[in-house]
C-alpha cells in the first residue's frame, strides 16, 4: 500500500524574495538594438554557464516590455556594472521612456550592441534557447565577444546596492 506524500506548505512570496536576496550578486545592464534604437534593462539574474562552448544564462520577467524589445535584437550585450554605476542600475531597472538619454555608450566591435561607458566588463551574446521559468524566461546565450577591465563591481544584496568592503 502506498500513501500519498504530504503537500508542502505554500511558500510565502515575501520570504522567498528575502531569502533569495541573501544571495549577493553583481548587477548587469543587458542592452540591444531593436531597430528603433538602443534598449536596455537591469538584470541581476545573470550567470556564466559553460566554457566550451562559451555560454551564459539570464532570467527576464515574462511580462517585461523591455525584454520583448530585446528579443528583437539579433545580439545582446551584458554590461557588468562597476561600483560607481549605481545610478545606471536604478535608471535601467524601472520602466522609462528613454533610459539611454545622456547615457554614453560605444558599439561593441563584434556585434555593434551598446557597451556602456565605465563598465567593469561586457559580453556580447547571441540567444540560443529560451526556456519557461515560471513568471520568468530563462535565456541561454552563446558568447561571441567579451572584455574585462580593471575596477571593482557593484553588488546587489537584500534589495540594495553596495560596493565591496575592502
Ligand atoms: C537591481 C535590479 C535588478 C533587476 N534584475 C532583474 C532581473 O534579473 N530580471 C528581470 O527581468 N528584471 C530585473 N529587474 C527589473 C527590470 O530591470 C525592469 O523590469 C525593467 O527595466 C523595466 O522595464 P519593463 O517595464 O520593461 O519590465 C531588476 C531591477 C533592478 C533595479
Amino acid at each position: 500500500m502506498t500513501s500519498a506524500s504530504p503537500q508542502p506548505p505554500p511558500v510565502d512570496g515575501a520570504l522567498l524574495r528575502d531569502v533569495a536576496g541573501s544571495y549577493a550578486s553583481g548587477v548587469t545592464v543587458v542592452t540591444g538594438l531593436d531597430g528603433d534604437g538602443p534598449v536596455g534593462m537591469t538584470v541581476q539574474a545573470f550567470h556564466s554557464l559553460s566554457l566550451s562552448p562559451p555560454m551564459i544564462l539570464l532570467c527576464a520577467g515574462r511580462h517585461s516590455r523591455t525584454w520583448a524589445r530585446l528579443m528583437r535584437s539579433e545580439h545582446l550585450c551584458v554590461n557588468v556594472l562597476s561600483a560607481e554605476q549605481q545610478d545606471l542600475a536604478w535608471r535601467f531597472g524601472k520602466p522609462g521612456p528613454d533610459k539611454f538619454r545622456e547615457v554614453r555608450w560605444q558599439p561593441d566591435p563584434v556585434t555593434g550592441t551598446p557597451v556602456l561607458d565605465g563598465v567593469l566588463a561586457w559580453l556580447a551574446v547571441r540567444i540560443t534557447t529560451v526556456v519557461d521559468g515560471g513568471d520568468h524566461h530563462v535565456i541561454l546565450a552563446r558568447v561571441v565577444g567579451l572584455e574585462a577591465r580593471p575596477g571593482t563591481p557593484l553588488v546587489f544584496f537584500k534589495g540594495d546596492m553596495h560596493a565591496l568592503a575592502s
